[in-house]
């Protein structure tokens, strides 16, 4: 019977494992002893992963990997990738080799405007609402001054507050629709900060100044953002796409625009090839400590922008020369959040030399992209299990707790015979009963 309790968050950490233990693993020796496993050794590490959150009763690992030789505008990165997926590290670095011998990727910052609503209800005229919206709104700025000020000499800051009728949608529903650059933040805590006092401006000259009663619902910053878009591409003559021996480079460049054109118009296809797009993205979003469920979600809306869910990269074959991109929004920052937080994404963004949130928003695009090509070509080819199966191996082993000795002979048996779970079991099986 599982238990409810008041308090838990004022209780310690060990006395709140101890209530875990005792409420879900009277049965598990070993619950307190796997918790435990995972504290790090450094108090003052731990204590600062402690305190990211409300309940921190251990860390959960995921591996940090790296893809290297990535070629983006002539430069060259190593990055940075925090994911569970046996193959996306080892796909981003074979596609980002593939690239790097053909030009490597060309990206392009197209826009950096994010957004912000003040969501309210309004039983007046909407032409008195519209008069004294304009008769008011210096006042927006002037009240959030103490809150942009810094932002504003950074370069960034409010850029426009319009005043939005929605009550063909829904009865009495207004906005105050506000966009925003944030330079190298992400702009959350900016964006919403600025929304708050726009609420408590427009209740507080609302009383004096207009007729009719507003009731301010809430204010938030809109994950959505189209106009913080980046582009990424990468473009060489057919003749050049020469990986794989069984297929001609023109048959490959026909078959892959196909399953291209396939996602542009089937949801069912869109998704899938999407979602391998973000395992590129969320991998480097997650290493250099940004929101990826804020970057998720912006990304997908995106993709159903034209009211059907669709592909977010696109390709062609012109003139003999093939190319493949994509454009997405992408809101993210190098400063604030947990960039000077956490040590493996200060090192993370160390590593990627330090960018501005322009350059990373450039580096994120190039990963979905190689993602998705890394995909499309194993999908288009030889299939996507050979090289999933691959490197889901270790994973197999591991369930199996295979000694060294073992991995090494599997290893080696599986580069000339296809993985799947039954041969694994079989092979490992027939190992051991021959030892
Ligand atoms: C698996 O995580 C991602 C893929 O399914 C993407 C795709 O189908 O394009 C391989």
């Amino acid at each position: 019977m599982h238990k409810t309790i008041t308090g838990f968050s004022k209780l310690s950490k060990s006395k709140k494992i101890d209530w875990i233990v005792d409420t879900y693993f009277s049965n598990n020796a070993n619950a307190k002893t796997i918790l435990k496993q995972y504290w790090n050794s450094d108090s003052k590490l731990q204590q600062l992963h402690d305190e990211f959150i409300e309940n921190t009763i251990t860390n959960y690992y995921l591996p940090f990997g790296v893809a290297p030789n990535f070629l983006i505008n002539g430069q060259t990165y190593t990055i940075p990738m925090a994911i569970e997926e046996s193959s996306v590290v080892a796909a981003a670095s074979k596609a980002a080799k593939f690239w790097f011998d053909r030009g490597g990727f060309k990206t392009e910052v197209i826009s950096t405007t994010k957004i912000g609503q003040v969501h309210f209800t309004y039983d007046g005229n909407s032409e008195v609402l519209e008069s004294f919206f304009n008769g008011i709104k210096s006042k927006f700025y002037e009240d959030t001054s103490s809150i942009t000020n810094s932002m504003v000499k950074r370069g960034g800051g409010i850029l426009d507050i319009e005043l939005k009728n929605k009550t063909e949608s829904l009865d009495n529903y207004y906005q105050l629709h506000a966009s925003f650059e944030t330079m190298d933040a992400m702009g959350a805590n900016f964006i919403n900060s600025c929304l708050e006092q726009f609420a408590t401006t427009l209740k507080t000259e609302a009383q004096t100044k207009l007729q009719g009663n507003i009731n301010v619902v809430m204010s938030i910053l809109s994950n959505y953002v189209p106009n913080c878009l980046v582009r990424a591409e990468v473009s060489c003559k057919v003749e050049d796409l020469t990986e794989n021996p069984n297929i001609s480079p023109e048959a490959f460049a026909e078959k892959f625009i196909q399953a291209v054109k396939i996602a542009e118009v089937e949801p069912y296809r869109a998704v899938t090839h999407n979602k391998g797009i973000m395992n590129g993205i969320d991998a480097v979003v997650l290493a250099t400590g940004n929101d990826f469920r804020a970057v998720e979600a912006g990304v997908h809306a995106y993709a159903s922008r034209k009211g059907t869910y669709s592909s977010l990269t696109h390709a062609e074959l012109n003139n003999g020369l093939f190319k493949f991109w994509m454009e997405i929004p992408l809101a993210l920052g190098t400063v604030g959040g947990l960039t000077s937080l956490h040590p493996l994404v200060k090192l993370a963004l160390e590593m990627l030399g330090k960018p501005s949130a322009k350059e990373l928003m450039q580096i994120v695009a190039v990963a979905g992209l190689a993602q998705n090509f890394a995909a499309l070509r194993s999908l288009t080819t030889t299939g996507i299990q050979e090289g999933h199966m691959k490197m889901h191996l270790m994973n197999i082993l591991n369930q199996f707790e295979a000694t060294s000795e073992e991995k090494k002979i599997l290893v080696s048996h599986f580069k000339t015979n296809a993985v799947s779970h039954s041969a694994v079991v079989d092979t490992i099986n027939k190992l051991r009963a021959n030892n």
